[in-house]
């Protein structure tokens, strides 16, 4: 079957039968190798493949990169239909935001004060309800994120269970470059001296993982030691923290089911990545 674009919610409710068990796999477009592997893992969640493109404002701050945010949607055609992606939503801002959006989804304070969301005022709310609006327009039975973004996934995973969707969420792992640097659409900004330093953010936390793994529990030290290293290397880092990946809160000593993550600047370009203990 060759790949169906739907542009607007009407053709799209209209246009979508007999999907049996249907995987949306929610995208803001330029699309690369760590998109393409959720393609994968969503045909292996279903029988239908649905996914969107759309670059949501809502989740980007005055300042942010919304207007120079790489719009590439011949190109991202080309590799879904490479990828045998059924459907894909492609709604412009009057379909999704026809009026101003007075409706939100607002996660809890203790998860989006944090991290990502200390740095990103507003960000996660503007995720969760883009996130929810799709859910409403798409119904899928499953949807896919990655863990590249890992307070992203856990906001969107708790929502469904808080709020009961009738929606599995499936968290698929990080691809990376041979070099270690997670895949993003953030680093075709990266100068080529700058592409070269990047893979260090990934290697400071992997020396965190080893550090933790080998018994040393003293998380505060090792985080200070991460950033002083970035810093070194010209790095403005913005957190490096080691914390419980079920809730990302400050982990107790003994805790073992931790996560690493981290986000600094390179440039400017703000990088972030984790790993999992
Ligand atoms: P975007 O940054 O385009 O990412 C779409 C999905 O791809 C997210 O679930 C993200 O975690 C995943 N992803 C990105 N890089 C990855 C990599 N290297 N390996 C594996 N998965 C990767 O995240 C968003 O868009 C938006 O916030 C969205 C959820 C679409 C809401 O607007």
């Amino acid at each position: 079957m060759t790949m169906k674009i739907f542009e607007s919610i009407p053709k799209l409710r209209a246009g979508l039968n007999n999907a049996g068990r249907l995987v949306l796999v929610p995208t803001m477009g330029n699309l690369h190798d760590g998109h393409i592997s959720l393609m994968q893992h969503a045909r292996d969640h279903g029988d239908t493949v649905l996914v969107s493109i759309f670059v949501n404002r809502l989740q980007f701050r005055p300042g942010e990169d919304f207007e120079k945010y790489p719009r590439t949607f011949v190109a991202d055609c080309e590799r879904l239909a490479a990828a045998n992606v059924d459907y894909l939503f492609f709604p412009d801002e009057k379909e999704m935001y026809p009026t101003p959006q007075k409706y939100f989804v607002e996660p809890p304070a203790e998860l989006i004060n944090i991290l990502e969301g200390a740095f990103r005022p507003g960000h996660f709310r503007g995720v969760a309800t883009v996130v929810q609006k799709l859910f409403n327009i798409v119904q899928p039975q499953v949807a896919i994120f990655g863990k590249k973004d890992y307070q992203q996934m856990l906001v969107l995973s708790n929502m469904a269970r808080d709020l009961a969707l009738p929606i599995e969420i499936v968290a698929a792992d990080t691809v990376r470059a041979a070099d270690g640097l997670a895949l993003s659409s953030r680093n075709g900004f990266l100068s080529p001296q700058e592409r070269a330093e990047a893979p260090r953010l990934y290697r400071s936390l992997e020396t965190i993982r080893r550090a933790i793994q080998a018994g040393n529990h003293d998380f505060a030290r090792l985080e200070t030691e991460a950033m002083t290293e970035l810093r070194a290397h010209g790095w403005i880092p913005d957190y490096i923290a080691v914390r419980e990946k079920t809730g990302l809160q400050l982990p107790p000593a003994h805790d073992s089911g931790l996560v690493i993550l981290g986000a600094a600047l390179l440039g400017s370009t703000r990088l972030i990545d984790n790993l999992e203990v």
